[in-house]
């Protein structure tokens, strides 16, 4: 699989002027990946550590479309995707917008150009689905399940147009949750 480098992601993200908090925040996630994927290799499993980094860091690279429109809907995850696409790495594009699992019919009733499945389905994929949830104050499985629940940003952008998909991103969270821990993820 092509992909980009660490130095070339973090040279997108300037190139594409991500906002600074956005940049902190993959980051995060890339560190918090990073982590999860030692305890899992310290089990046995193999994870490929360059491709989750870079992944990590431009999982929200298509809010570059967003960044003049905050507040307004975002398609954000499907925007990474499509561009990493055009860049090139159409397997690392997967990846990357995989952070938002949804089906097709989800897909569809949530207004996504092109609707597609974008459930999770490499380790990597599932690491970071994973990563980019934990956030300070939701930091366990049930906290991360609550915030889904409480948010007012996740009622506006995703739950409030697509009827079940509320319940079906707590199972999405759930399953690859408890599937990463038996991999030896300790949260
Ligand atoms: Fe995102
Ligand atoms: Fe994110």
């Amino acid at each position: 699989m092509r992909y980009p480098s660490e130095a070339e992601a973090l040279y997108l993200l300037r190139k594409y002027r991500l906002f600074k908090e956005i940049v902190e925040h993959s980051k995060n996630v890339a560190e918090i990946a990073m982590k999860i994927a030692e305890d899992i290799r310290a089990n046995g499993h193999e994870v490929d550590l360059k491709l989750l980094k870079s992944a990590a860091l431009l999982h929200d690279i298509g809010k570059w479309k967003y960044n003049r429109q905050r507040g307004g809907t975002e398609i954000h995850e499907y925007e990474s995707g499509r561009l990493l696409r055009e860049l090139g790495w159409p397997e690392f594009a997967d990846i990357c917008e995989s952070h938002v699992g949804v089906n097709k019919a989800e897909a569809e009733k949530l207004g996504f150009p092109e609707p597609h499945d974008t459930m999770p389905k490499s380790l990597e994929a599932k690491i970071i689905y994973i990563a980019d949830k934990i956030r300070p104050g939701s930091e366990s499985l049930q906290e991360i399940i609550e915030t889904f629940k409480r948010s007012k940003k996740l009622k506006e952008r995703y739950w409030s147009r697509c009827p079940g998909f509320m319940e079906s991103s707590i199972r999405s969270v759930t399953k690859i949750w408890h599937e990463l821990e038996k991999m030896g993820m300790r949260i």
